[in-house]
C-alpha cells in the first residue's frame, strides 16, 4: 500500500502480481549515493526535514529561488530523452519538427524502443543519438553525458523523480510527464535540487497550451472574467481499456497505482491551466485541498466482463476512488475543483471552466457567458472571441502532434525559451503545486474528507506577479 507518512516496507514495495516498484526513500538514497551524498548527508538531511514539515508551513529556505531565472542562451538545444514508450515516441516526432533542437540519447530498457527513435532521428537527418538500453539504471549515464542541455521524462510515474533529480545532479534542466513525482517528500526535494543546483526542473503540463485554455487565461488577465472567484479543471478519460490491454503500456504499471493510492492521481491536465487562470504562484497560491472519492469498482467490473480467469489482474484489489472530486481554496479565498475519473465510461472532459463577478466559460464543449454582453441566461459562442487566442496560437494555427498541437506549443515555447535564454513559462513551484494534490488527496480520503495544506513550495515568492504561460511574444 503506498503511504506517504512512512518509508514503505519490502511488501508494500512489490505489486500483487509481484511487480516490483521503486521506493521513494531508497532510491533517494541511491541517487545520493552515486554522487558520494548519502542518506545522512545534505541531501538526507534536507528530505528528512522536509518530510516532516511540509503539510505545515514552509521550510526555512535551503536555495536561491528559481522563479524569474532565465535560461542560459544557446542557439541548438541538445536533448536527452529517457523513457520511448507511447508518449515519449510521440514527443520525439516534435522534438524532430522543432528548428535547432538536436535529440543527442535516447534512454529505454527495452532496446526495440530505443532503437526505433533512434532510427527517427537518423530519419530526420541528424547524427544517430546515442542509446541508453542495457537496464533500469542506464538513464544515469544519459544523465552523465557532457552535450545534453534537456533531459525528457516520460516514464511511469515511480521512475520520475530519480530521474527528475538525476538530470539536475548532473547539470541538465529537466523536463518530466506528469506527474512530477508521487510523495510530498520527493515534491520539496525535487525544489531543493531545482534551487541548489540552479537547474530548471519542469511539468510539461501541455494542457496548458491548449488553445481554448490560452484565450480563457489572456481574456481573465484582460479582466473580462471581472474578478475570478472559481474554476474547474480534470482528467476524466476512460483507460479502462488501455490499462487493461496488455500490450498498450510497458507493464501494468499505470493500473497497479489503483491497487495503491486513493485519490487524485493526475491532477495537473486540471490544475495546470485553472491555477494559471489565477495566477497561483505568481500572486496568488493554493493553500489547501479536501478531497472526496466514490466507490472503486468500475475496473473490477470491467476485468469481470473482458480478462480472462488466471489473468494477473485477478490478484488484484481496487481502492477508492472512481470518481475522485478535491475542492483546492486559495489565498484569495478562490476555489478550485478537481476531478479525476479513468475508470468508468464517459466521455473525454478536463472540464477547464473560469467564473468571476462578469461571467464563466465552460469547456466541453466550449461556452461562455459574460456580462454585459450577454444579459439573456443563454451561452454565447466562444469561437466569437478568437481575437483573445495567445500569439503562439496566432503563429501556428495547425500545430503538428497530437492533442490538439498543444503537444508541440508547449515543447516550441520552451525550446524558444532555451535558445532565448528567456525565463520559462512554468518552473519547479508550478509542478510541485500542480502534483501535490496526489499524495494530498490520499492523506485527505484517508482521513474522511479532512482538509490538508498544501505547502508553500515558493516560499513566499508567490507573493509577486510574474509572468508565466500568458507570454509576451519575444522581440528576437
Ligand atoms: N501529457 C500527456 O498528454 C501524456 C499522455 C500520455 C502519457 N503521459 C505520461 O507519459 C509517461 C509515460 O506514459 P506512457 O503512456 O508512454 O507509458 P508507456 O508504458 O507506454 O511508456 C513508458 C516507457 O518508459 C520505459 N521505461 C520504464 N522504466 C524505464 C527506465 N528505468 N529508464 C528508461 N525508460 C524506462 C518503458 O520501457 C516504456 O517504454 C507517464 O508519465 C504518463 O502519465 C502524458
Amino acid at each position: 500500500m503506498y503511504d506517504d507518512t512512512a518509508t514503505p516496507t519490502p511488501d508494500e514495495n512489490t505489486g500483487p502480481d509481484g511487480v516490483t516498484r521503486r521506493s521513494a526513500l531508497r532510491t533517494a538514497g541511491a541517487v545520493g549515493a552515486g554522487l558520494g551524498l548519502g542518506a545522512g548527508g545534505a541531501l538526507g538531511a534536507a528530505g528528512t526535514a522536509h518530510a516532516a514539515s511540509s503539510r505545515d508551513e514552509a521550510p526555512r529556505r535551503r536555495g536561491k529561488t528559481m522563479a524569474n531565472v532565465p535560461f542560459e542562451r544557446r542557439s541548438t538545444v541538445r536533448v536527452g530523452m529517457i523513457g520511448l514508450g507511447n508518449r515519449g515516441d510521440g514527443m520525439i516526432d516534435l522534438f524532430l519538427a522543432l528548428p535547432n533542437v538536436k535529440v543527442v540519447a535516447v534512454c529505454d530498457p527495452v532496446r526495440a524502443k530505443a532503437e526505433k527513435a533512434a532510427a527517427k532521428v537518423v530519419k530526420a537527418g541528424q547524427p544517430a543519438p546515442a542509446i541508453y538500453a542495457k537496464n533500469e539504471d542506464d538513464y544515469k549515464n544519459l544523465c552523465k553525458r557532457g552535450d545534453i542541455d534537456f533531459v525528457y521524462v516520460a516514464t511511469p510515474w515511480d521512475f520520475h523523480y530519480e530521474m527528475c533529480k538525476t538530470a539536475m545532479l548532473n547539470g541538465k534542466h529537466v523536463g518530466v510527464e506528469c506527474p512530477l513525482a508521487m510523495r510530498m517528500e520527493e515534491l520539496w526535494d525535487l525544489v531543493d535540487t531545482s534551487e541548489r543546483t540552479r537547474r530548471h526542473c519542469m511539468q510539461l503540463e501541455n494542457c496548458c497550451y491548449g488553445r481554448n485554455e490560452m484565450r480563457v487565461l489572456r481574456m481573465a488577465h484582460a479582466g473580462l472574467f471581472g474578478d475570478l472567484l472559481h474554476g474547474a479543471g480534470a482528467y476524466n478519460h476512460d483507460l479502462r481499456g488501455l490499462m487493461f490491454d496488455p500490450d498498450y503500456y510497458e507493464g501494468p504499471w499505470r493500473r497497479l497505482w489503483h491497487t495503491r493510492l486513493r485519490g487524485d492521481l493526475y491532477p495537473n491536465h486540471g490544475f495546470g491551466p485553472v491555477g494559471n487562470y489565477m495566477d497561483v504562484n505568481r500572486g496568488d497560491r493554493a493553500v489547501s485541498v479536501v478531497s472526496v472519492g466514490s466507490p472503486a469498482l468500475g475496473l473490477a467490473e470491467y476485468r469481470k466482463k473482458h480478462m480472462p480467469p488466471g489473468d494477473p489482474s485477478w490478484k488484484e484489489s481496487y481502492i477508492e476512488s472512481d470518481r475522485t472530486i478535491s475542492l483546492v481554496q486559495t489565498a484569495k479565498g478562490r476555489v478550485i475543483r478537481l476531478e479525476h475519473d479513468v475508470s468508468t465510461p464517459h466521455p473525454y472532459s478536463r472540464i477547464n471552466s473560469l467564473g468571476g463577478t462578469l461571467g464563466l466559460f465552460e469547456d466541453y464543449p466550449p461556452r461562455i457567458y459574460l456580462e454585459p454582453t450577454n444579459t439573456n441566461d443563454q451561452w454565447d459562442d466562444f469561437k466569437k472571441y478568437a481575437e483573445w487566442d495567445h500569439w503562439l496560437w496566432k503563429e501556428h494555427s495547425n500545430p503538428p502532434g497530437g492533442h490538439g498541437g498543444m503537444d508541440y506549443l508547449m515543447l516550441f515555447r520552451l525550446m524558444q525559451c532555451m535558445q532565448l535564454g528567456l525565463v520559462p513559462d512554468f518552473d519547479v513551484y508550478d509542478a510541485a503545486t500542480w502534483t501535490a494534490p496526489v499524495p494530498l488527496s490520499h492523506l485527505s480520503i484517508r482521513a474522511k474528507g479532512a482538509p490538508q495544506q498544501i505547502p508553500d513550495f515558493t516560499r513566499g515568492e508567490w507573493k509577486k506577479a510574474r509572468p508565466g504561460v500568458d507570454s509576451e511574444k519575444p522581440k528576437a
